[in-house]
């Protein structure tokens, strides 16, 4: 058993999650306060490492009206233990879980051990299929997906994720430098992932699309 999957994130009309510097504000307040009020809704917030070590996200729910305890289990891929202890995600706003590979070092481990939970799947990536199965076995039945790019391509590869969000901000950035709302390899035409919209709405200048995943 797995937990309940779903990929929320912003993206320009061009399909670039963030600039090569991450300044930009791709979505507007309301979009802010919809992601704000979904991640009231599950059990945890998963990130990989790159947007820990690029955002340093919170990952809390700060834009609403909200009592501590409402904030949902942070949790970070990250193969070889590099979150920074001083990382805001390893604050004590909620609890916080590192997910690792048998790369990590084991004193990397112990230092993180002391802000986080941390256990390891997989030989040099995180193993993300047995991560959800352990998760899933720790009480986690949801999970709210929130990027960047590259674990994006790898939940949807491994097939993991149940729907996606994406809240398109009226804005182009082009170049090639941006990362989108998928990278990785990508699919060919065969193994595309196939999506069904379920609804869709305007935020201010922006627009929201719920899709569920088919495969
Ligand atoms: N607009 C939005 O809604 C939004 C949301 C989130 C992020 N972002 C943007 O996305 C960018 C970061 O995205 P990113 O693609 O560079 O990185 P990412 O997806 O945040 O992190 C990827 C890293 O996770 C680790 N990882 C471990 N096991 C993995 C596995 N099985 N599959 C995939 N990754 C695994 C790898 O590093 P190790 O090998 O070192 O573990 C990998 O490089 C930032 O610029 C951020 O601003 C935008």
């Amino acid at each position: 058993m797995k937990p309940y999957i779903h990929l929320n994130s912003a993206m320009t009309a061009d399909g670039k999650i963030a600039t090569k510097d991450s300044t930009l504000k791709i979505s507007g307040h309301d979009d802010l306060i919809r992601v704000h009020n979904l991640r009231k809704k599950y059990d945890a917030i998963m990130v990989g490492i790159n947007t820990i070590l690029i955002d340093n996200p919170r990952l809390s729910i700060h834009k609403i009206d909200s009592k501590k305890e409402d904030n949902p289990t942070r949790i970070v891929i990250d193969s070889s233990a590099r979150t920074p202890l001083d990382s805001k995600v390893l604050n004590d706003d909620a609890d916080t879980i590192i997910i690792t590979s048998d790369k990590a070092e084991k004193e990397d481990i112990k230092r993180l051990s002391k802000k986080a939970i941390v256990f390891s799947v997989g030989d040099d990536k995180v193993n993300l299929a047995e991560a959800m199965d352990k998760l899933y076995e720790m009480g986690i039945s949801s999970i709210l997906l929130e990027g960047g790019a590259t674990l994006n391509y790898s939940m949807l590869e491994e097939r993991l994720v149940d729907k996606i969000s994406v809240c398109i901000g009226s804005k182009i950035l082009g170049g090639k430098d941006s990362v989108t709302l998928v990278d990785g390899k990508g699919f060919d035409k065969e193994e595309c992932v196939k999506l069904e919209i379920e609804d869709y709405y305007q935020l201010d200048n922006d627009i929201v699309i719920e899709y569920n995943v088919l495969y």
